[in-house]
């Protein structure tokens, strides 16, 4: 793996200390790409599978630690079941085909959500894709998978409970609430970005999001080529954070 160095970063006008150690991606706008050229959605969702290669390789190259990509929500259930199917042999194929780059890369694979759910041959394919890179020391790599913020709340609550009264507790810390979060040791999330314009959350990452930058390129998910990643890096690093606090050279 090819990590850039400070002057190849610098290149691509961007520093460092200024780039995100999180960015979340709601990959949004497959469907009207594909109507967009009168294709069916189907067509709209394997350009997006496509994009893939190009958004980890750049954050893993830039030294990002973690990326978290919004794959298929615990509502993407409410879709036709024939678009559902789609979504679930995409993922399979993906899996297979990526899985020997992404682990020559270093990359870190974590499924976040109840994948569970989803039926066997899926099911085992990405667990097999967790296990072979799990000693991996390079981008976490998180792919939100039936995935829901309120239900992850929930059950990280839960998870917290179970330990409190394990240990004789009345009350839960952020710290135990956080380490049963899917995210749990992972660095909050710096940057947000959904792509296609729309501007809402759709119950992605609620908790972990509380302090992040939001970005709302209006590119189309297949759309959103490296150099509109890179775009989105550099707005990023024109933000000022300030936490609650004041502007530090104020
Ligand atoms: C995002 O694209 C992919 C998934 C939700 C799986 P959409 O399928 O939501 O595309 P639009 O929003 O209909 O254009
Ligand atoms: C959010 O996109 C989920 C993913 C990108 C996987 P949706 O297209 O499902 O969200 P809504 O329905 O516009 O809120
Ligand atoms: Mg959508």
């Amino acid at each position: 793996m090819a990590r850039y160095s400070e002057e190849q970063i610098r290149a691509l006008g961007l520093a460092r200390e200024a780039l995100p150690k999180h960015v979340a991606i709601i990959m949004d706008g497959n469907g009207r790409w594909a109507k967009q050229r009168r294709l069916p959605r189907s067509a709209g969702h394997r350009a997006g599978v496509d994009r893939l290669r190009g958004i980890i390789r750049m954050s893993s190259d830039l030294g990002v630690a973690s990326l978290t990509l919004y794959a298929f929500s615990t509502e993407n259930w409410r879709r036709p079941s024939d678009e559902v199917g789609t979504l679930m042999a995409l993922l399979i194929e993906y899996f297979t085909k990526e899985i020997d780059e992404l682990f020559a890369n270093g990359v870190r694979i974590r499924i976040i959500g109840a994948y569970e759910d989803f039926a066997a041959p899926v099911r085992a394919v990405i667990e097999r894709a967790m296990k072979r890179t799990e000693a991996n020391t390079g981008l976490n790599l998180n792919i939100a998978l039936n995935y829901g913020s309120r239900a992850e709340i929930l059950r990280a609550a839960n998870l917290a409970m179970r330990q409190a009264l394990a240990e004789g507790k009345r009350e839960i810390t952020a710290d135990m609430l956080e380490a049963c979060l899917y995210t749990a040791g992972q660095p909050e999330v710096d940057l947000l970005i959904r792509t296609s314009g729309e501007q809402r959350a759709s119950n992605f990452l609620l908790y972990q999001i509380s302090y992040a930058e939001f970005l709302f390129p209006a590119e189309y998910w297949p759309d959103f080529s490296d150099e509109a990643y890179l775009a989105a890096l550099r707005a990023y690093g024109r933000r000022s954070r300030r936490f609650g606090g004041l502007e530090e050279d104020a």
